[in-house]
């Protein structure tokens, strides 16, 4: 155990009561306390707990030209007995440092990223929502912050967790896009982590794909880009003839841990669920042959965001209609209800604060 003490300096005078549970709108508010360690001399120091507030930087900090910046998505919620709840941390410890492997970043202690979690939430859990589908977004985050121009990892880091509590996302069924010409990461790239970078360079994609009238990108990869790797920031899943099938991680395609979970409740549940290549003519198939029962994201955010349509060049695929959907629904029935203790956390996936 690597736990060191983190030091709480608590606030004067708690936001709480200013924000109107019933009216959250996603990551614009942010909860009374943050979490910040120092990395310097090859360790992690001064683990503290501090009113949310201001980070100054240096004009020269190495993250704002080099782009040395990587973080994490996850969720706390509440059992319905009151006791706050958070889905596999230690999944995301992992995923942060193996992240800050690929980009030369220092690693910071799973344990400790557990524990740091863990007293945040635990010093603002009245800032989780009651209401279902609601939680507490977690947003841990590192950043080069060496003082220097020239390219080279950088030797000084800060690791930060803030807090937003979030409403349930009623996410309507999306218009998508078969995404010909941007490329989001491919094998070799940085796709696997999750870096700061990797947004950016997918906003000129989606941009284009609003301004024709769709909601978002189906990323292709492969020598021909006929090979399907996300949808968005989602994971992808589609249901053919009774088969879920979701693209093979290659290195290009993110980790994502509901999907992990996705894979696992599916075969818990003798669902046959295969991940394998799959490629846009394989789906255009199963659609001419009306095969295609299902296309939907995965992700910590929306959880299952269902896909309505896809247009691939000048062809138009109809996925039908959520309501006659069996997968995606019961995935997202099954995350929300662990969430809150509703379902056997059979895995052992939830970690009680
Ligand atoms: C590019 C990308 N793919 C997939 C996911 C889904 O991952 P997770 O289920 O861990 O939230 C995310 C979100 O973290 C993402 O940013």
């Amino acid at each position: 155990m690597t736990t060191t003490q983190i030091r709480t300096e608590h606030v004067q005078q708690s936001r709480l009561a200013t924000v109107d549970f019933n009216d959250l709108p996603f990551g614009k508010i942010f909860s009374d306390h943050m979490f910040v360690s120092d990395y310097r001399d090859g360790e992690w120091t001064d683990d503290r707990i501090v009113p949310f507030g201001h980070l100054t930087m240096h004009p020269a900090s190495m993250v704002l030209h080099y782009g040395q910046a990587i973080f994490e998505g996850m969720k706390a919620s509440k059992h319905e007995d009151g006791t706050p709840l958070l889905l596999r941390p230690e999944e995301h410890a992992k995923r942060l440092n193996h992240s800050a492997r690929r980009m030369m970043m220092a690693e910071y202690p799973e344990d400790r990223f557990v524990e740091a979690i863990t007293q945040l939430v635990a010093l603002d859990k009245d800032w989780i929502p009651p209401a279902a589908g609601s939680a507490l977004y977690l947003r841990p985050y590192m950043y080069a912050t060496d003082e220097f121009i020239g390219v080279r990892p950088s030797q000084t880091y800060r690791f930060c967790i803030f807090t937003a509590p979030v409403g349930p996302y009623y996410a309507k069924p999306v218009r998508l896009k078969v995404e010909q010409h941007y490329i989001r990461a491919v094998p070799g790239g940085t796709g696997e982590a999750k870096a700061a970078g990797n947004y950016a360079g997918s906003l000129r994609a989606v941009h284009e794909a609003n301004e024709q009238g769709f909601d978002q990108v189906l990323w292709m990869g492969g020598p021909d880009m006929k090979e399907i790797q996300e949808v968005g920031t989602m994971n992808v899943f589609f249901v053919i003839d009774g088969e879920v099938v979701t693209p093979e991680t290659d290195g290009a395609i993110l980790k994502g841990i509901t999907r992990k979970m996705f894979i696992q409740i599916l075969k818990d549940k003798g669902i046959p669920v295969s991940e394998r290549v799959i490629t846009i003519d394989e789906v255009v198939r199963a659609s001419e042959a009306g095969t295609l029962q299902e296309i939907f994201g995965a992700g910590t955010a929306a959880v299952v965001s269902h896909v309505s349509e896809l247009q691939y060049g000048d062809q138009l695929l109809r996925v039908p209609p959520v309501e006659e959907r069996k997968i995606g629904p019961m995935l997202k029935q099954h995350i929300d209800g662990l969430r809150v203790g509703r379902v056997a956390d059979t895995h052992g996936w939830l970690v009680r604060v």
